[in-house]
This record gives C-alpha cells, structure tokens and sequence, in this order.
C-alpha cells in the first residue's frame, strides 16, 4: 500500500492546543456544518468515519447523519481532547488511524469526510487510494480543500501578471518550509478533481464555503445574517471556487 512519508503526528505539540485554534470561528463552523447539511441532505448512513476528524468537532453535527460515528484521528492529543469534548457521545469511537492506512474493512465505511486535513496533504494520492480502498460501493465522500484559486487570490495571482498554479502551494513562513515541519498547502480544485478521477472518484456536487470569511466583517455583520448570505452564496459562488474553502460530494466511478 503507498503510504504518506511520515507519522501524521504533528498534533501532539503540547503548546498547541487546536481547541482554541476555533475560539472566534462559530462562522466558519457553522459554514461547514450548512455545508455538510446541503450536500448529504435527508440521507443517512450506516457508519460514518471523519477522517483526520481533530478533537471531535464535526463529530456530533455527523451523528444527524449516521447510526455510528468514527472519529479516526494520528494524534493523540487531539484524541486526548476529543476525550474531554465528546465526553457526554461516549458512542462515538475514537480511534487513533492515519488517512493513509485507515484499518477498516474493504467497502465497510459508506459515509467518510475530510475536513481540513487537505492543508497538510500536498500529495494525497495515498490517502485517495484508501479512502476508495474502504468506502462502501455506493458511499458518500465529502471532501474540504483549502482552495488557493479563491476569489482574492485571483486578484493578487492577475496583479502579479500570473495565473492560479496548478499545483499546490505551501504557505508555510519561509522559516518553517523544513522537512521536519508539517506540510501547509493551498490546492487548486480543479487539480484536485483530477487526482480524485485518478483515484476512482468522481466529484457529483461542489460548495464554497466560507465565503465571508473576513475579520472586518465579522465584526460589523450579525452573525445571523453572515450565515443567510453564506447560504445564498455556497452553490451560487461554486462554479468559481470563490472561497477560502470548497467542499466537495465525492462518490465512487460506476
Ligand atoms: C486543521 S485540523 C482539522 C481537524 C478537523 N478535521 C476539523 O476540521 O476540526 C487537521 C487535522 O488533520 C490531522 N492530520 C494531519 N495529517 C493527517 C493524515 N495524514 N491523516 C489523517 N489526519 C491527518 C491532524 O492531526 C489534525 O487533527
């Protein structure tokens, strides 16, 4: 099986604690889970596993979805905090898996989603080839990518004289693009669509997502009314990959 090239344990750092990375996010959460909401609709699964799935945070809004719900997570202090977090969904299992040789069953997962795990994954052909390898003949993938050819970007790519790259792209400080330092890449979607194709996959529905994420407007617009734009703005915004963020519906090539 083709494996990533390290332990994805980049998590365990003790002075990082990704609880608190959310602390000022309710918009963004919440436009994930309209998100998620929007794409699996009225279906509902079997077993669902959220894959690189942090403390838990989705885990909860998953279980609308599934009879069982998967936390499969490599960092055990993630796991560690998840223990705490999830602590009154005790059926929810934690389970200390890498996306790349995730141990389940061939075809046994028919609900598994991605979320901000792309960021760290500049070639996920491995981890595409397990998620086919382990998703039911007629399950749902939902996938989240850092979008780098989203709207500002565009502007700053043409202000530049450049288009969009196809290939990702590491936004890490110059000071942390070491080898020993967690990947941090932005993906262009449409590259991503193509590794999919290679994996077996084809993208049914795309959403952007986020699409508000600004701390100025955050601070002027209501809450309630930034997640009624979002909601407007998720499918229309789609066919451009406007946002920071863009969430896909994968299934299985018939
Ligand atoms: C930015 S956090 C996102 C957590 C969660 N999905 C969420 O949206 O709240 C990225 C997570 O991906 C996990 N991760 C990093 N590399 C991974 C890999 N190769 N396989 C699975 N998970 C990975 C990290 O341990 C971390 O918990």
């Amino acid at each position: 099986m083709a494996k990533t090239h390290r332990k994805a344990d980049q998590y365990n750092d003790p002075n990082h604690n990704y609880l608190k990375y959310w602390d000022g996010r309710d918009y963004e959460n919440a436009a994930e889970e309209i998100a998620i909401g929007r794409l699996l609709k009225k279906k509902h699964f079997k077993h669902a596993v959220d894959v690189g799935g942090g403390y838990g945070r989705l885990c909860v809004f998953l279980e609308n979805f599934a009879d069982k719900v998967t936390l499969a997570e490599p960092s055990q202090q993630q796991l560690d905090i998840a223990k705490d977090f999830l602590k009154d969904h005790k059926e929810i299992d934690r389970k200390l898996l890498q996306a790349d040789d995730l141990k389940f069953e061939d075809k046994s997962v028919d609900l598994l989603t991605m979320v901000r795990v792309m960021h760290h994954l500049p070639d996920p052909t491995p981890e595409f080839k397990e998620i086919y390898r382990v998703l039911a003949k007629d399950g749902v993938f939902i996938l989240e990518l850092a979008n780098n050819a989203h709207g500002r970007n565009r502007v700053k790519y043409a202000l530049k004289g450049k288009g969009i790259p196809a290939e990702p792209v590491d936004i890490r400080s110059p000071e942390n693009q070491r080898e020993e330092e967690i990947p941090f890449v932005n993906h262009h979607p449409r590259t991503v669509i193509k590794q999919l194709q290679e994996a077996g996959f084809k993208v049914e529905k795309a959403l952007s997502v986020s699409n508000l994420r600004s701390t100025t407007i955050k601070k002027f617009v209501p809450h309630s009314v930034m997640l009624s734009v979002e909601k407007m703005l998720q499918p229309t915004l789609a066919l451009t990959y406007f946002g920071p963020s863009v969430f896909f519906l994968v299934r299985k090539k018939k």
